[in-house]
């Protein structure tokens, strides 16, 4: 996800507004800004890029999951399904608000099991948090189908999947809130920040409010705020959104150039029949961030990346199974629930609880994939021999 690729001109131009007037913040000091508002402009182009009526940039895109669940509703005594497979900010975010996180199974999506959704939810579930995780979708009418049968809200974590799409719609602004990240590592990047887009504009005004201390913003004087509701600060710099503001522009050829570097990649390990692809609900929404492969079975896998490591050619390949980032397996703090400060038992005998069930369906599929990040700066002749570099591993295993 390389927004950092194409750092330039455009950012240096965007900053040195900013940095000219010396107002860094993205609230008040009308006078001395001199018309440079940064944040709101970047929310107007998040609106108009992404097709939201509403969009609250925050400082990160764990800051825009707490903010999105906050302003949802969702708290104490709740219960939020995720999947397994995701990175420790989503269930960190559901934790943040009191709520407890449910873990459920994914399947070749990589995300939500439709059906291992169904069976887990009960009277305390408030929310369904599809992660669509590297770049592409969950079943999102399958689970818009769940949502409205058993009145949940729909909140969509998109923070890896900038720009891809479902059914001619973006990721993140098809649930009661979608979240983005533009942590240095995503699609777009502002260094760190984030975003909540939603349609609803109350839940947009509980945005707006919750990630400022709840300040209500309606008056020309910041001093003079009133507060409807706690908040907390997880405000975005003008620094940072301006950044942003640069990278947006580039969104398009970014996306462009990710399509065609993942096709020629994903054309050369296709010549191999026993590696399979990622399931996509709808292909044509692919961002293309990573190309994700399956191998017949785990020791396969196991001895695939054994081998991609040994030829010095796994750097920029993940073998999730083994990720003590993203999947529940390695997450042993949320599984001994070990916080710095007290949680309530009720909420840590929960948390241990749900962490601690037997997710094999999700081993059986993580433990035969391999993503490999797709980046903007290849040429296709690098592309080529990274192909046929894994296409050699990959054989070389199958003793073809
Ligand atoms: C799926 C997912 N959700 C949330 C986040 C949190 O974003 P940030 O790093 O901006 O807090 C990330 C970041 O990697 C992510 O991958």
């Amino acid at each position: 996800m390389p927004g950092y690729e194409f750092f330039g001109e455009e950012e240096r131009k965007e900053l040195n507004d900013v940095i000219t007037t010396g107002i860094l913040m993205r609230y008040g000091f009308d006078g001395p800004r001199k018309g440079i508002w940064k944040a709101i402009e970047l929310e107007k182009a998040i609106c108009e890029t992404f097709g939201s009526k509403h969009a609250q940039l925050v400082s990160s895109g764990t800051a825009a999951l707490s903010t999105a669940m906050a302003a949802l509703g969702i708290g104490y005594g709740d219960e939020v399904i995720l999947p397994t497979f995701t990175f420790v900010a989503s269930f960190e975010a559901v934790i943040s608000v009191g709520a407890i996180p449910v873990f459920v199974d994914i399947d070749e999506t990589l995300t939500l099991n439709p059906e291992a959704v169904k069976k887990a939810i009960t009277p305390k579930t408030k929310c369904i948090m599809p992660v669509h995780m590297c770049g592409s979708m969950a079943d999102l009418d399958a689970l818009k189908n769940i949502c409205a049968e058993n009145n949940l809200l729909l909140l969509e974590d998109a923070c890896q999947s900038i720009g891809a799409t479902y059914k001619g719609k973006m990721l993140g602004t098809i649930g009661n809130a979608g979240t983005f990240s533009f942590d240095f590592v995503k699609t777009i990047t502002c260094a760190e920040g984030g975003a909540v887009l939603t349609n609803d504009e109350s839940v947009y005004l509980k945005c707006d409010g919750y990630s400022d201390h709840g300040h209500d913003h309606k008056g020309v004087d910041r001093g003079a705020d009133l507060h409807p509701f706690l908040g907390y600060n997880y405000r975005i710099s003008e620094l940072h959104a301006a950044i942003g503001l640069a990278q947006i522009k580039k969104l398009d050829s970014f996306l462009s150039i990710q399509k065609k570097n993942h096709s020629i990649l994903k054309n050369i390990l296709t010549t191999v029949p026993e590696i399979s692809f990622r399931k996509i609900p709808d292909p044509a929404g692919d961002s293309c961030t990573f190309l994700s492969w399956f191998l017949p079975n785990t020791s396969i896998a196991e001895k695939v990346v054994e081998e991609m490591k040994a030829q010095n050619i796994l750097a920029g390949s993940a073998y999730w199974f083994n990720n003590n980032w993203h999947y529940v397996r390695k997450w042993n703090h949320l599984k001994n629930a070990t916080t710095l400060s007290a949680l309530s038992e009720e909420v840590k005998k929960e948390v241990m609880h749900h962490t601690t069930k037997d997710f094999a369906a999700s081993d059986a599929v993580l433990s035969r994939c391999i993503s490999t990040a797709i980046s903007l700066t290849w040429t296709e002749d690098q592309i080529i021999e990274k192909g046929e570099k894994f296409v050699a591993a990959v054989n070389k295993v199958l003793g073809k």
